[in-house]
């Protein structure tokens, strides 16, 4: 039995990857570690203890003490998704940000080190490259130029991990995935929250001038492609990881109209993120020639599917909206 530890578990990528992996290895193990923030819901991991392959431990990754209790009993990966990862909230107030991007980064990298764990899988985002004009994609060569306290964050992980390799040759592995959409994606994202506030009749605030641009990948792809990264990549390397689908939010927002059969006037238009990102494209080439990925889901059929699963689980979001799954961990665990 191969063990993995998976961070963050509880939220939207983590939940689906630790899915994927106890469907797709019978001989593994997920350890799901999380520390049940508002984005972390424990709903979203129903069903995989029936597995018998499954463990959930609420923990901080900031926390050494706690974390190392899960790399006592043996591990042969680890993969790390806990994070705080809404770009407004960090705009509010960057401490958590840097408290768990960075500081819970180095606290499991020294972890994993000092247990020998043969792989580590540092979860990060085309973000930390900054913003591109209308020409251009982020290869993994473009410098690192963030430019939320989100990203900043999330490149200072990246920068950390990248050390510990040419410091101490821990084998690191980093990839960097555009905007993500799919079931159990909180709904303060942009694709969710437009889709769940439609349901309920509301209007949808999109943000400036609806130009700036997303590539948008669904999160199937990219857990499939952070697999072919977790067990063929080469230690130390970069992969970045992309949908090949731009779409400026207005684009997108025509979209979800469409799918939800509203129009025009259901869109609200509001003030503009501060320092907003214009553009984010990948070139995916490095994935596509040394571990043959590619993604597979086509956005049209992937964005409707999502909008059925919302329609099918609107307990799910409603429980998050009116914050009511909050008062389920209090109960379950005590208050955080
Ligand atoms: P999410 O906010 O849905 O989930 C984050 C999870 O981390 C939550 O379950 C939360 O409880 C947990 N967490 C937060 N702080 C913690 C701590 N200190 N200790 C333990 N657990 C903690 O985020 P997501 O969208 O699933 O993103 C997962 C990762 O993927 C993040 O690292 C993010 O930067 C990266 N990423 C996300 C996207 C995207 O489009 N969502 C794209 C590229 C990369
Ligand atoms: P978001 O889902 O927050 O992802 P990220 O900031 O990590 O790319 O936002 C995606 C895009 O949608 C981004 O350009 C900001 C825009 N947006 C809106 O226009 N309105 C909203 O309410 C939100 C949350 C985002």
């Amino acid at each position: 039995m191969k063990r993995i530890l998976v961070t963050g578990a509880a939220g939207f990528i983590g939940s689906n990857f630790a899915r994927r992996a106890l469907r797709q290895h019978e001989d593994w193990q997920v350890c799901a570690f999380d520390a049940l923030t508002y984005a972390g819901n424990l709903s979203n991991l129903e069903g995989l203890d029936d597995t018998g392959r499954f463990e959930f431990v609420r923990g901080d990754i900031c926390d050494e003490g706690a974390a190392n209790a899960v790399f006592e009993s043996g591990l042969w990966a680890v993969v790390n998704f806990a994070a705080e990862s809404h770009v407004d909230r960090s705009i509010h107030g960057a401490a958590d940000f840097v408290r768990t991007n960075v500081l819970g980064t180095q606290v499991l990298l020294d972890l994993a080190r000092r247990h020998e764990v043969p792989r580590f899988l540092q979860i990060s985002t085309d973000e930390v490259y900054g913003s591109l004009g209308p020409e251009g994609k982020f290869t993994e060569d473009t410098p690192l130029a963030p430019n939320s306290p989100y990203s900043a964050s999330k490149a200072g992980a990246d920068m950390l991990a990248r050390s510990y390799y040419e410091t101490h040759g821990f084998p690191i592995l980093i990839t960097r995935c555009s905007n993500n959409y799919g079931p159990y994606q909180f709904p303060e994202k942009v694709i969710p929250l437009f889709v769940t506030n439609l349901l309920e009749g509301q209007t949808v605030p999109l943000y400036g001038d609806g130009m700036n641009i997303r590539d948008w990948i669904h999160v199937y792809d990219h857990c499939d492609a952070l697999m072919a990264v977790l067990e063929r990549g080469e230690p130390g390397r970069v992969y970045n990881i992309g949908g090949d689908h731009e779409l400026t939010n207005l684009e997108l927002t025509h979209r979800i109209i469409a799918e939800l059969g509203k129009d025009e006037s259901v869109i609200e238009r509001v003030k503009d993120r501060l320092g907003h990102d214009r553009r984010y494209a990948i070139d995916g080439t490095r994935i596509k020639d040394e571990l043959g990925w590619s993604p597979r889901i086509d956005f049209a059929s992937g964005l409707t599917e999502t909008v059925q699963w919302y329609r099918q689980n609107e307990s799910w979001w409603r429980a998050i909206k009116t914050g009511e799954y909050l008062e389920y961990y209090k109960l379950q665990y005590g208050a955080a």
